[in-house]
């Protein structure tokens, strides 16, 4: 276990952000996570957990305890002809895991490449990318009780999964520590490849449907859209793509009859955030040290030493002007601490 006081979450919030915890904890096993928890003084004075720290927004220093997962390993735990069930210690880094399935031959994950974070945040956030979700593969969460250090474990169902949303992050929120997860993939080929045109560019590329191929061209995509957090501090999307009613959405579409959209279900449509932000005219944009992007208007970057607030204040201008000119309110994925 490693227990550092005073430690610099630099290397730890992709927004890259100089901020100090007053402890960082990062624990190898169960056991040392149940330890951790089972000092009732320490976690008194406050704790987060954290995963890759691709979203989140340090406001300034976290004065309590900061834990990380390096809870780490992959163990097939059931397969048959057509499936293969993966357990993943949540400290895993997201990528490397699709980058092993990928390797083996399994589908399922490929869309989700090169998302930031870990294993754990999987779970928790329901990350999305290409028309896939982590809920399309997950088959249970592990997870340790706060105030137990008991294990329970979520199935799918209960772990209530809705885009970007889960138990974790609303009724159950701060309660359960996510230890392992279990996917489930395909050993046949199944692609989803409309969304966002993955197909057109493995076309335009001149390249087979397969399965090292759809990676390699979403890699691509994501690196030509998104800044690398190496080289300009972000959170990938800062707000949340927006689901409105339908009767709403006809409004808007007779005004602006361009307007992306994807259908919820019968009764609900997603408007892309980015679209909005944009025809309101942030793209690129620069106030202060915080910015948007000049590829993608969903993401605020740092310029180069913006502060937290910096940054939620160049956010409330964007969902101030998204709601002015649409009616539509945006919230933030990114969450601040
Ligand atoms: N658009 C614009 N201007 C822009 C960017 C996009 O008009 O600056 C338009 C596009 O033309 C498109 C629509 O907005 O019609 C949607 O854009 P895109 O397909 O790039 O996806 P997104 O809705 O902006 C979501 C996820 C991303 C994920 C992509 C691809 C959320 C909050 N974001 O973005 O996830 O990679 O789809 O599936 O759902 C993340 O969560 O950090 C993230 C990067």
């Amino acid at each position: 276990m490693k227990e550092i006081k005073d430690y610099s979450l630099l290397p730890h919030n992709t927004f890259g952000m100089d901020v100090k915890a007053s402890l960082f904890v990062e624990y190898e096993s169960v056991e040392e996570l149940r330890s951790v928890l089972s000092d009732k003084k320490r976690m008194a004075g406050g704790w987060l957990h954290i995963g890759g720290g691709s979203n989140l927004l340090f406001k300034g220093d976290y004065a309590g305890t900061i834990l990380h997962s390096a809870v780490r390993g992959y163990e097939v735990v059931a397969e048959n002809e057509r499936e293969i069930e993966v357990r993943a210690g949540a400290g895993e880094v997201w990528d490397d895991f699709v980058a092993y399935t990928v390797r083996n031959g399994w589908y399922g994950a490929e869309n989700l490449s090169l998302i930031p974070g870990e294993v754990g945040a999987s779970a928790v956030q329901n990350i999305g990318a290409y028309g896939v979700e982590a809920k399309d593969l997950i088959v249970s969460v592990e997870t340790l009780e706060v105030e137990t250090g008991r294990e329970r474990l979520f199935t799918r169902e209960e772990c209530r999964y809705a885009y970007r949303e889960s138990i974790f992050k609303k009724e159950l929120k701060g309660k359960y520590i996510v230890t392992h997860v279990t996917y489930r993939l395909s050993r046949q080929p199944v692609f989803h490849l409309e969304y966002g045109n993955v197909r057109g560019e493995l076309e335009k590329q001149g390249r087979e449907v397969t399965l090292e191929n759809v990676r390699e061209v979403i890699i691509a995509v994501r690196e030509a859209k998104l800044p690398d957090p190496r080289v300009q501090g972000n959170a990938g999307s800062f707000f949340m793509n927006p689901i409105v009613p339908r009767k709403q959405f006809d409004m808007l579409q007779q005004q602006y009859p361009d307007m992306p959209h994807y259908e919820v279900d019968g009764s609900r449509v997603k408007i892309p955030a980015a679209w909005m932000i944009d025809r309101c005219g942030w793209k690129g944009k620069q106030i202060g040290r915080a910015g948007v992007h000049s590829r993608q208007a969903l993401v605020l970057v740092n310029c180069g030493g913006a502060t937290g607030d910096e940054v939620i204040s160049l956010a409330m201008q964007i969902q101030q002007s998204v709601f002015q000119k649409f009616g539509v309110a945006i919230s933030p994925e990114v969450n601040f601490i």
